[in-house]
């Protein structure tokens, strides 16, 4: 029987790569207390390399993850201006995600991040999260990888799944909230953390009001399942498809379901399993939680 591990490296084998490994982002006094000792895993065994984003020794490093963030970005009118990141992310948050050792990564990765390999690693990905006032919740707000810049062939399967997966896990996060558009491929990622509850459809106050607000209880048991697809039987036991569902391509759906979650008629869940083998347009089936 293949472990959680065998079936996370049969699928991103460029973790088995000793030129691969997890960066952590982050200012001395941020620096997270007994990583990696909430949730119980093995995916993680290589010792993280370690960027203060305020050492100016480190720009170069600092400007590619932006440089990520702005081309990956770019085109959806989301790219994060400099000083958000700064005073936003670096000053007050965790980033964490992989970097390349530079002289064995592709040419084109690094003339993309505009990159010398004069620098040892090249960032890859970057996922940002910010502690909140509510004890133990943490909101993730940017997730990106290298592989959005590149063609299918010569992508690194899993890297934006396993950079917030790593980030999770070494942050000892217990609660994750976020914030993704209706359609985006990423919704396929931030399904598997945990079960996702869908606290609000539909958000008029963002630079897009089609941006679904969701929050789990992080859970590594379900995170092999991005990798194998398997049913997640746990989900299917403690929810229940309702008539409702919801329409990335209808505003009038979205308004709908927010309604209903104002009106305190919810929570509603979303699938997983259901996400992962839907078009990014499908409509997608509301869950809640099974009577007594
Ligand atoms: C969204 C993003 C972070 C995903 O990271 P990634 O490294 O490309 O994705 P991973 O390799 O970890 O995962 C691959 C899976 O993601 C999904 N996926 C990724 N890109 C996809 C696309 N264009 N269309 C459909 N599914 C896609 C698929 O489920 C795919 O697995 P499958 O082929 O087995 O079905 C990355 O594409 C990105 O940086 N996008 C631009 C920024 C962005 O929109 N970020 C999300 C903010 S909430």
């Amino acid at each position: 029987m293949p472990t959680s591990k065998d079936v996370l490296l049969a699928r991103a084998t460029w973790l088995n790569s000793e030129d691969i490994r997890p960066y952590v982002f982050v200012r001395p006094e941020n620096k997270i207390d007994q990583p990696g000792t909430r949730h119980k895993l093995d995916w993680f065994t290589q010792e993280p390399i370690y960027k203060n984003p305020l050492d100016v020794k480190e720009l170069a490093f600092a400007n590619a993850i932006y440089q990520i963030e702005w081309k990956a970005f770019g085109h959806q009118d989301l790219a994060i201006p400099r000083w958000v990141f700064y005073d936003c992310a670096a000053m007050p948050g965790f980033i964490a995600g992989y970097a390349g050792r530079t002289k064995k990564m592709p040419k084109k990765i690094l003339d993309l991040l505009n990159y010398s390999d004069e620098n040892e690693w090249c960032p890859l990905s970057l996922f940002i999260i910010i502690p909140t006032m509510h004890k133990g919740e943490w909101v993730a707000y940017d997730l990106c990888s290298v592989n959005s810049l590149l063609p299918k062939e010569e992508q690194f399967y899993g890297l934006g799944f396993m950079s917030k997966a790593f980030a999770l896990w070494y942050a000892n996060v217990a609660q994750c909230s976020g914030m993704t558009q209706w359609g985006s491929p990423s919704l396929k990622l931030h399904a598997n953390y945990g079960h996702m509850e869908m606290i609000g459809s539909y958000a008029p106050l963002h630079t897009h009001a089609k941006t679904m607000t969701y929050r789990c209880e992080v859970n590594t048991d379900c995170w092999e399942k991005f990798f194998s697809k398997e049913v997640d039987l746990a989900f299917l036991e403690k929810y229940g498809p309702t008539h409702l569902s919801i329409e990335p391509n209808s505003e009038a759906s979205m308004i709908h379901i927010q309604e209903k979650i104002q009106n305190n008629e919810g929570p509603f869940y979303l699938s997983a399993g259901e996400i992962a083998h839907r078009g990014l347009r499908d409509p997608l089936t509301i869950y809640k939680l099974k009577q007594g």
